[in-house]
C-alpha cells in the first residue's frame, strides 16, 4: 500500500483541506511565541523554520506520518550500517567516516579500522605536498593541484574549498569537471608542467568526463616529461574504489587512495576524495570538518523527532510539497564563499530524491523531490527574485547566512575600514529583508509607502514558505554540519516517500547512448539509426 493511503498521509490531506493550506503566515505570526518556539539551537547552527505555513496540529500530524513511516528505524538502519541502498545491495556508511565512527554504530563501527588506515595515507600524502617535499619530474615543489573529476568527485571539494577560501594554504587549487575541456585548457594553460599534479578523482574510475580529461593532463606533462614512469609516479594521484583500474591506468600503488562503494558519490567529501580540502585546510582541519558532520549525526541519531532539525525541514518539506503544491526549492546563501553550495545541494537532493518507484519498484502515486536551484542571495535578488515576490509558481526558500565573518583582514580591509563588515551587515540585512517580504507580501510595505504600491502591479502575495540557518561563522565545523544536515534532510524525506536516495539509476542511459551518438559523429553512417531530429543534429556538426 502507497504511503498516500495511509491514514497519517489521509489526516494531513483533510488538516490541509479544513484550511490549513489557505493560512496566511501573517495570521500565524499574531502568535508572538510562535518564533521561538518554531526554532533551534544547535551549537554553532541556528534554524529558524516559524516562516513555515505550518501550525502545532501540522507538526503533530507529521510527525505521527514520521513514526507510521517507521522512520526512527530507518534512522537506526542508516547509523548502523544496514542495506539502506536495496537496488545494489549496499549500505550508506557516509556517517561512518566521520569523527572516528563517534555516532555510528553495527557495521559502521566495523571499518573504521580500513577508514583511520586510509585518512593516515592521506595524511601524508597532504603532508608532503604542503609542505613542498612532493617534488615534480624536474626536482621542483609542487604549488598547483589540480582535481579531475566531475559529480560527487568534484563538488563536494570545489563547493568546500570556495566555503573556507579565507583559510591561507600552501598550494593553488583548481577543479577540471566538464567534458568539453574548456576547463582544461583554460587551466592549464596558466600552469606550469614541473609544479603541477593531478589528482584523478572518480569513484567508478570509468566515467568518461574524467578519464578524458586526464588524458589530456597526461598529454600535456607529456609534453615535457619523457619518461612515462616518472610522469605518473610524480604528477598523478588517483582517488576511487577501483585500485586495479587505477593501476591499469598507470597510477602507482603509493600514489592511490580507495574509498569504498559503501560510500555514495554524492555523499562521498568526507573519504578522501576530499583530498582537496585537507590539501587546502590541512588534516587537522579536514577533521574539524568531519566533527562538524558528526556533531549532526549525533544530534540526528539521538534527539527527539519533535526537536530533530533534520527531521523537521525534511518533514515541513514535504507537507510543503504534497499537502501545499510547492515543487520548486531555492537555495540562497548570503555570503559569496557558498557560491558552489547551491550545486552541491543540487546533486546530493536531485540525484538521491528525484525518483519515481518506490522501493518495491512501484510507481509513486505523489509527488517527490522539488527542482532545486539556487544562487549567492544578494546577487540572485538581482537574477531570479522577482519570479519568488510575483511569479505564479510558488517556491520555498533555505536562507543561509553566518553571523560573523573572521576574515575582515584575510582581504587586507581590516575592521577600521569598516567597508567589509559594511557589507556583511548589508548582507545580513538583504538576507531578512528578502525572507521577510516573502512572507508578509503587502503587509511587509511600510505605511508611509504603501500610496507607492498602490497598483496591480506592485502587489506582493506574499505566503511564500521560508527557512533561515545561521551559522555563527563559516568553519570547517559549521560546513561539516550543515553539509550533514542536508545529506539526513535528503534521507528523511526517501523514508517519508518510500524511495531509495542511494542509488542513480536515471543517469545511466545517457551515458551509454552518447556513446552511439558519439560514432555516428565520427561516422554518419550510423546516424541513419536515429530519429530525424538527431539526425538532423549530427549532420550539422560534422
Ligand atoms: O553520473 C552520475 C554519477 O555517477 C554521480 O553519481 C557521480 O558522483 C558522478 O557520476 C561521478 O562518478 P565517478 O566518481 O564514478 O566518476
Amino acid at each position: 500500500m502507497g504511503v498516500e493511503k495511509s491514514s497519517a498521509w489521509k489526516a494531513l490531506l483533510e488538516h490541509s483541506n479544513a484550511g490549513a493550506s489557505s493560512q496566511k503566515l501573517m495570521d500565524l505570526f499574531k502568535d508572538e511565541s510562535r518564533s521561538e518556539r518554531f526554532s533551534i539551537d544547535l551549537e554553532e547552527m541556528f534554524l529558524d523554520y516559524s516562516k513555515n505555513r505550518i501550525t502545532d496540529q501540522t507538526l503533530e500530524l507529521l510527525l505521527d506520518l514520521a513514526t507510521q513511516q517507521q522512520l526512527p528505524n530507518w534512522i537506526e538502519k542508516l547509523l548502523s550500517g544496514e542495506e539502506v541502498n536495496d537496488t545494489e545491495h549496499r549500505s550508506a556508511m557516509h556517517a561512518a567516516l566521520r569523527a572516528g565512527g563517534a555516532n555510528v554504530k553495527g557495521k559502521a563501527k566495523d571499518v573504521q579500522v580500513q577508514i583511520e588506515t586510509e585518512f593516515k595515507k592521506m595524511s601524508l600524502i597532504v603532508e608532503k605536498i604542503r609542505s613542498g617535499h612532493w617534488r615534480g619530474f624536474s626536482g621542483k615543489p609542487i604549488t598547483d593541484v589540480v582535481n579531475i573529476g566531475v559529480g560527487g568527485s568534484d563538488l563536494g571539494p570545489l563547493m568546500m574549498t570556495n566555503a573556507l577560501q579565507t583559510i591561507k594554504s600552501p598550494i593553488n587549487l583548481h577543479f577540471i569537471s566538464s567534458i568539453d575541456g574548456t576547463q582544461t585548457s583554460n587551466i592549464l594553460k596558466n600552469l606550469n608542467q614541473e609544479t603541477t599534479l593531478f589528482l584523478l578523482a572518480s569513484k567508478s574510475f570509468t566515467t568518461i568526463d574524467t578519464l578524458s580529461n586526464a588524458e589530456t593532463a597526461k598529454d600535456w606533462l607529456a609534453e615535457v616529461v619523457d619518461d612515462a614512469d616518472t610522469l605518473l609516479s610524480q604528477h598523478f594521484i588517483g582517488v576511487s574504489t577501483k585500485p586495479d583500474m587505477m593501476s591499469e591506468w598507470g597510477i602507482p600503488k603509493d600514489n592511490q587512495l580507495v574509498f569504498w562503494d559503501w560510500v555514495g558519490g554524492r555523499y562521498s567529501m568526507w573519504s578522501t576524495i576530499g583530498l582537496p580540502i585537507a590539501l587546502q585546510i590541512g588534516m587537522s582541519g579536514f577533521r574539524e570538518m568531519l566533527e562538524g558532520a558528526s556533531v549532526m549525526d549525533k544530534h540526528f541519531g539521538e534527539a527527539p523527532l519533535s526537536r530533530n532539525i533534520p527531521v523537521l525541514m525534511g518533514l515541513i518539506d514535504v507537507w510543503n510539497i504534497n499537502f501545499l503544491g510547492i515543487h520548486a526549492k531555492a537555495i540562497l546563501p548570503y555570503d559569496a564563499r557558498l557560491k558552489y553550495l547551491p550545486s552541491y545541494f543540487e546533486q546530493l537532493v536531485m540525484e538521491s530524491n528525484g525518483k519515481s518507484v518506490n522501493r518495491s519498484g512501484e510507481k509513486v502515486a505523489y509527488k517527490t523531490c522539488p527542482i532545486l536551484w539556487g544562487e549567492v542571495g544578494p546577487n540572485a535578488q538581482h537574477a531570479f527574485y522577482q519570479l519568488l515576490h510575483q511569479g505564479t509558481q510558488p517556491v520555498m526558500c533555505d536562507f543561509i547566512a553566518p553571523v560573523e565573518r573572521d576574515d575582515f583582514d584575510a582581504h587586507g580591509l581590516t575592521e577600521k575600514e569598516g567597508s567589509l563588515r559594511y557589507q556583511h551587515e548589508l548582507a545580513l540585512a538583504n538576507c531578512f529583508a528578502q525572507s521577510r517580504v516573502l512572507m508578509l507580501g503587502d503587509a511587509a510595505i511600510p505605511d508611509a509607502i504603501k500610496a507607492q504600491f498602490d497598483s496591480p502591479f506592485k502587489h506582493y502575495p506574499g505566503n511564500q514558505p521560508s527557512n533561515t540557518i545561521l551559522l555563527k561563522s563559516i568553519s570547517a565545523k559549521t560546513m561539516g554540519m550543515l553539509v550533514a544536515l542536508y545529506e539526513h534532510k535528503t534521507f528523511v524525506e526517501s523514508v517519508i516517500w518510500e524511495i531509495n536516495p542511494f542509488d542513480q539509476w536515471g543517469v545511466e542511459l545517457g551515458k551509454l547512448i552518447a556513446k552511439e551518438t558519439h560514432a555516428a559523429i565520427k561516422d554518419t553512417k550510423k546516424a541513419e539509426e536515429f530519429d530525424a531530429s538527431t539526425q538532423g543534429l549530427i549532420k550539422r556538426v560534422i
